[in-house]
């Protein structure tokens, strides 16, 4: 994992969790669950916030990322995708998101989002259950 200015938190979160990192699964504690979530609430801030809002009120560079679990590929009315993207035939779900993370102009070429490169399964993790909780707002 690399840890960068978000180190202190991502760590104490990380200490305070009883299942390693990795396993997001049913038999999480309602506890881990919300400490994954806080953990991707960090990255997202340091990663994706500067062009993504998760505010519906906000417009912002990127398209919204609420409710994009489950989407498919640049379906949101009123936001101007690349190409790329409209014709993609992509649905986000979890495989997806991780291979667009870890790689997003590698996965989709011709995409206008810049190249974002998390491929620490970890990181991925805290990642997309944020985007769940998102998801459901
Ligand atoms: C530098 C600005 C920028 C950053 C940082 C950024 N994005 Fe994006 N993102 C975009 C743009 C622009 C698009 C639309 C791309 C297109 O149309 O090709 C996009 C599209 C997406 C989509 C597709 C959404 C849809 O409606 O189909 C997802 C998912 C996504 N970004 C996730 C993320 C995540 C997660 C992060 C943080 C890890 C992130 N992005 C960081 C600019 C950014």
């Amino acid at each position: 994992m690399r840890f960068t200015q978000f180190a202190v938190p991502l760590k104490l979160l990380l200490a305070s969790m009883t299942i390693p990192a990795g396993v997001a699964n049913a038999t999480m504690t309602d506890a881990g669950k919300k400490a994954m979530q806080a953990a991707g609430e960090i990255m997202f801030e340091q990663r994706c916030r500067s062009c993504h809002a998760d505010d519906p009120a906000l417009k912002a560079y990127g398209p919204s990322l609420i409710g994009v679990l489950g989407r498919k590929a640049g379906s949101l009315e009123g936001y101007e995708y690349s190409d790329a993207m409209k014709n993609s035939g992509i649905v986000w779900n979890e495989n997806t998101l991780r291979a667009w993370m870890a790689d997003n102009d590698g996965f989709m070429p011709g995409t206008r989002m810049r190249h974002v490169g998390i491929s620490d399964r970890a990181e991925q993790d805290f990642l997309l259950t944020y985007l769940k909780a998102l998801s459901s707002k």
